[in-house]
């Protein structure tokens, strides 16, 4: 890995790593991110929990693959929905089944519920009779953009990648957001559940040596240095 010299004409010499500059980023623009002091990141009004560079790779994949649905597991107020939602009509075909277990008061916010092209499922991602209501919904659909958004924890995040990663063809996407945690870069400590428990990161490994039938996409993780889901630009093979 390549280092670099910074300050050299002040004289202080700091060696650092491209990896460690992109690390170091990483933590400061995501703690950036998680301090609500400040004006709150919206998405036509709506508040939005996105890396602005997944987003990025997100519309451009759904332009180059326009898919019949995509697939939504954590919603909160619904920024994401209804960005994805608002791409999908650009594209002008398809629509987003967007699950959440809506456990806080805060849910879809109604503009996400009003969009021609939304879908909104409140429950548990995992649980039985939702995923069979996510998939009667989808049953005509032959082209999927699947993201993964709700609880964090390694189980859990297993469960959705089980529960619908089969529904994909060939070239689709599945996104494992939030693999980030636990180290991955960012210190184990800021989220203390999948420290305990294992978390996106952990879910993507323990998929990828059970099953054989997806391949990580690293080109476009890394099209802008660093993405929320590092391991997790999943393509079905
Ligand atoms: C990080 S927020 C989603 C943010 C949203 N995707 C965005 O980018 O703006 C996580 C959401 O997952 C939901 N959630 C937690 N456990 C869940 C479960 N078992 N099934 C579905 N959703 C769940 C929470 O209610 C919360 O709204």
């Amino acid at each position: 890995m390549s280092r670099f010299q910074l300050n050299p004409r002040q004289g202080l010499q700091v060696n650092i790593t491209h990896e460690e500059i992109v690390n170091v980023f990483h933590s400061l623009f995501y703690a950036s991110e998680q301090d609500h002091s400040g004006p709150p990141k919206l998405y036509n009004g709506v508040p939005i929990h996105k890396n602005p560079f997944d987003m990025f790779n997100y519309q451009q994949i759904l332009f180059t693959q326009k898919p019949d649905y995509i697939i939504e597991c954590g919603a909160f107020q619904g920024g994401s929905t209804l960005f994805f939602a608002d791409t999908l009509s650009l594209i002008g075909k398809g629509k987003i089944v967007s699950v959440d277990i809506c456990e806080r008061a805060e849910r879809w916010f109604p503009q996400v519920e009003a969009h021609e092209r939304t879908i909104l499922i409140p429950g548990s991602s995992v649980a039985p009779d939702i995923v069979s209501q996510v998939k009667n919904v989808v049953k005509d659909g032959k082209s999927f953009f699947v993201i993964l958004d709700s609880l964090h924890t390694q189980a859990h995040v297993l469960a959705e990648m089980e529960s619908y990663g089969p529904l994909l063809t060939k070239g689709n996407y599945m996104i494992v957001e939030d693999s980030n945690l636990n180290g991955h870069p960012l210190p184990p400590e800021w989220h203390t559940q999948t420290m305990r428990e294992g978390g996106p990161f952990e879910a993507v490994q323990e998929y990828m040596k059970k099953y054989s039938d997806f391949q990580i996409d690293k080109d476009m993780e890394n099209r802008f240095l660093f993405s929320y889901a590092p391991s997790g630009y999943l393509v079905k093979q």
